[in-house]
């Protein structure tokens, strides 16, 4: 196995096995206002919405976890049957290392299964020269598509795990110029992995041509606490304290998604744990809600776990659009929320 598949198969078990996020949890500080007389039947709460152009049971998309090496494939395997049984979308992990030539197995696992929106996943600063390292170029972004069948491409913005990790690719300068050549043509979902998108970043990413921004706020699993770990486990006491310097550094998710509302879809991700945060993001003006890090342990354990876990968040969602009065999403994005503590200092 590669240095990638290696650094994949950390992130989880650090994800699953150490301390990755902040102790605040910033959906807590956003509250839906509650409604005593709703007048509707929760059986007729209707979750369906259209996200990305595609059909989904809720609004709601297992974001990018993983890839790249054999026990990847279960993971991949996991989330991907139960998100179509479910009927909602879902994201890979980083595929730079089966686009550099590795196992391309946990990714192509995905096909088997009929998952209404999927997402293939390169990195931001894959796209351009990397200290000797050629950029990825159009072939290998359509191949990354092809490998999982995708309907959209998410690039991702990760530039704080790549300050923070050992072996980071730290030049971003002419991202932004490839994002944009990368859109033409193609679907593409900005997202970061932990530190969100400020106003000024989605209207440029606007600028750029994407389909949609996934903020993946602060306040869930944070990188700079993964790559803190990391760096830890081989001795690497510099990297250590820059991990544990920016362990919350990031915009709080709920604030990104206001933020980040520019007109262009947003996937509100980051921290969110339950169907009432996806009900709060909706109400916030995002079109979805994702996360990862929420069904990471049942996707090393089987599909029928990962799909409990899923089912609960639709129950958690239904449950407040209930109380709010919101027979479907589009009642459920124009409730009123009340932003309360660090969001409303940071608002
Ligand atoms: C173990 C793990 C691996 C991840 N790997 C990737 C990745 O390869 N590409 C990516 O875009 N995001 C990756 N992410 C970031 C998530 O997609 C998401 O943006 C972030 O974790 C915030 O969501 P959460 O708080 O629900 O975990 C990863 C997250 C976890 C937990």
């Amino acid at each position: 196995m590669t240095g990638i598949g290696n650094r994949k198969e950390d992130h989880i078990n650090i994800c699953m096995n150490e301390s990755i996020t902040p102790e605040h949890c910033y959906w807590d500080d956003v509250k839906l206002v509650h409604e005593a007389l709703p007048e509707l039947d929760m059986e007729d709460i209707d979750t369906g919405a259209r996200v990305l152009g595609k059909r989904l049971s809720y609004p709601f998309i297992v974001t990018a976890i993983t890839g790249g090496f054999p026990g990847a494939e279960r993971i991949n395997g996991n989330i991907a049957e139960a998100c179509s049984r479910l009927g909602i979308g879902m994201g890979v992990g980083s595929q730079r290392a089966s686009l550099e030539g590795e196992e391309r197995r946990s990714f192509e696992v995905v096909k088997e299964h009929d998952v209404p929106l999927v997402l293939a996943n390169v990195g931001a600063p894959q796209l351009i020269p990397q200290q000797g390292k050629p950029a990825f170029d159009e072939g290998m972004l359509d191949d990354a598509m092809e490998m999982v069948g995708a309907d959209a491409l998410a690039v991702h913005l990760n530039f704080l795990q790549e300050v923070v990790q050992p072996e980071g690719d730290t030049r971003s300068a002419g991202c932004y110029d490839r994002i944009r050549e990368v859109c033409r043509g193609r679907k593409v979902v900005a997202k970061e992995t932990g530190a969100g998108i400020s106003r000024s970043t989605a209207e440029r990413l606007r600028g750029a041509g994407v389909a949609a921004i996934d903020v993946a706020g602060m306040g869930g699993t944070s990188f700079s606490a993964v790559e803190l770990h990391r760096a830890r486990s081989v001795g690497d006491g510099a990297r250590e304290s820059i991990g544990s310097s920016f362990f919350d550094w990031g915009i709080p998710a709920p604030v990104s998604v206001a933020w980040a509302d520019v007109g262009v879809p947003v996937i509100a991700s980051g921290g969110v744990r339950n169907g009432l945060h996806v009900a709060k993001a909706l109400s916030l003006g995002a079109c979805c809600a994702g996360a990862a890090n929420l069904v990471l342990r049942e996707a090393t354990e089987s599909a029928d776990a990962v799909e409990e876990r899923l089912m609960r968040v639709m129950s958690e969602l239904k449950a407040a659009m209930m109380l709010t009065g919101a027979k479907d999403i589009e009642q459920m994005s124009s409730r009123r929320s009340v932003i309360t503590g660090k969001c409303k200092e940071w608002m």
